[in-house]
């Protein structure tokens, strides 16, 4: 299975308004956190997730995370 590439070794601390959101899984999006279609070739996909209220996220920005799209520490680890 195909690696992802690590954008940063912290979370995308941001406040995001209500709606549908796609993670760049892989990494190599330019237009990070967020998937702009770069991962295609590779076995890696976005992952979609729902904000339902405006609210502050703090989005994986090593990719390495478990509780994908969200950081959960793992990128300390790396
Ligand atoms: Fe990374 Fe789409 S560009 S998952
Ligand atoms: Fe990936 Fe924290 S940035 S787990």
């Amino acid at each position: 299975m195909t690696q992802p590439v690590i954008t940063q070794k912290k979370p995308f601390a941001m406040e995001l308004d209500p709606g549908e959101y796609w993670w760049c899984a892989c990494g190599k999006s330019r237009s990070q956190p967020f998937c702009d279609g770069s991962h295609q070739g590779t076995d890696l996909s976005p992952q979609k997730f729902i904000i339902k209220e405006r609210q502050m996220v703090w989005l994986c920005g090593c990719k390495h995370s478990e509780t994908m799209p969200y950081c959960d520490g793992t990128h300390k680890k790396l």
